[in-house]
């Protein structure tokens, strides 16, 4: 089984997926920009042979660097599991010959316009939206469409130049804001509690799926700096209201022609009881969130996905145990962090269920809270109860404070 896997160092959890494959028996040759001095000793033991590109998003380039580099040697697999490399996967699978999906169905994870109409031409409830190249087409599709509404770059990551509006004063001043983005979507703002529904799926079929809740929706969370983000992974998924995400997933999932691998979705929750599709990428979640599904179920998804696409076969527990929380936590002030307060009193509170703590020491220079979500570091917590869990997370938001200042 001879594995091309993209960007097997950056981002870091790539490693944890190139030892993942190389734990299944794949013989993993890694294409990246990172010089090859560079890696890391212990992924080069699970690399059979490494190609750096001076450009990895120039797909034209590296499609004819790799072939070069292959001379003839029979690839299997081309994999990825970084949004940005998604389509050049594809097309090297195309390029190559090489089973998976094609870069038409993986324009249908990519694209958000094209993946909303191949969602709801399979009858599935998507928010209303248009497409728009100029303000006025802009003020035509906030006339159909009615406000509140929800203006972001069709290309978008990280909820950048993304708003709500809620008047046309509102569209005036985000129009001016966005006048730079040359495509947007103008959609209807879906109200309620948002969720992920996440796969590792086998021929469009999940064989491991998890739910997580947005503490608060990422736009809030992405607003307003004083807020501690949690998410929280939902045990129980035999509730009325998460098997309507979950129902919806997999038939989104059957619209999108989902092959091998993770997916991504996230999803809304109407005060009405509907579901409502948000987006799906086909890969991980970031952000630990597959650390998050691996405590959930006490599993190894890094080498159950890399099972799943190289000999589609699932082993890992899908028993969930637990609900598992991330609390991500933002400096006060700016420059070095200089102390954190109510760590310790935390730490002591919740005992066994803290998994992990990575806030930064003081010392480091704090992150910029809008390009990362991972802003200052974070705590894990898990728990068998949501309500148990949920206390945990929410005590590190209020009680754990870092200063820059
Ligand atoms: N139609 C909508 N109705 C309500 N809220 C929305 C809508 N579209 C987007 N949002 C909010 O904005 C956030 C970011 O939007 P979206 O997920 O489409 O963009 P993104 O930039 O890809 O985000 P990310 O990379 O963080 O997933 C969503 O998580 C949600 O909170
Ligand atoms: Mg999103």
């Amino acid at each position: 089984m001879r594995v091309v896997f993209l960007a097997p160092s950056y981002p870091p959890e790539m490693q944890e997926y190139t030892r993942g494959l190389a734990e299944v028996g794949a013989e993993v040759y890694g294409i990246g920009d990172s010089a090859p001095g560079s890696l890391p000793k212990k992924l080069r033991g699970y690399l059979t042979d490494y190609l750096a590109v001076p450009r990895i998003m120039d797909e034209r380039d590296v499609v004819a660097r790799a072939s070069a580099w292959l001379h003839g040697r029979s690839i299997d697999r081309v994999l990825t599991n970084w949004e940005p490399l998604v389509l050049l996967a594809a097309r090297l699978r195309e390029a190559w010959g090489v089973p998976g999906m094609s870069v038409d169905t993986v324009r249908g994870f990519r694209d958000k316009q094209l993946m909303k109409e191949r969602v709801a031409a399979a009858g599935l409830r998507v928010p209303r939206s248009r497409r728009v190249t100029s303000p006025s087409e802009a003020w035509a599709a906030a006339e159909q469409i009615g406000y509140p509404l929800v203006v972001k770059p069709i290309a978008g990551a990280g909820s950048a130049d993304t708003y709500r509006v809620d008047d046309p004063k509102e569209l005036e001043s985000v129009l001016a804001r966005t006048a730079r983005v040359p495509e947007v979507s103008v959609e209807e703002y879906v109200t309620g509690e948002e969720f992920t529904y996440d796969t590792v799926s086998i021929g469009g079929r999940p064989a491991f799926e998890n739910v997580a809740q947005y503490l608060p929706k990422p736009l809030e969370a992405r607003s307003e700096q004083w807020i501690s983000p949690v998410i929280i992974t939902v045990r129980d998924l035999s509730q009325p209201k998460i098997e309507e995400g979950t129902a919806l997933g997999r038939r989104v999932l059957g619209a999108l022609g989902m092959g091998d691998g993770f997916t991504h979705m996230e999803w809304f929750y109407t005060p009405g009881g509907e579901a409502v599709f948000g987006e799906i990428g086909c890969r991980p979640g970031g952000a630990h969130l597959v650390d998050q599904m691996n405590y959930t179920a006490d599993v190894d998804l890094f080498r159950e996905w890399a099972r799943v696409s190289c000999w589609n076969s699932f082993e890992g527990s899908t028993q969930r145990k637990y609900n598992c929380g991330i609390v991500f936590k933002r400096a006060k002030g700016n420059g070095r962090i200089t102390r954190i307060e109510g760590l310790g009193d935390w730490l002591e509170r919740c005992g066994p269920w803290v998994m992990d703590e990575q806030l930064l020491r003081p010392g480091t220079r704090r992150r910029d809270w809008k390009q990362t979500l991972v802003s200052d570091g974070f705590v894990i917590v898990r728990h068998p109860d949501w309500d148990a869990c949920k206390r945990m997370a929410f005590l590190a938001a209020t009680d754990i404070t870092m200063y820059a200042e």
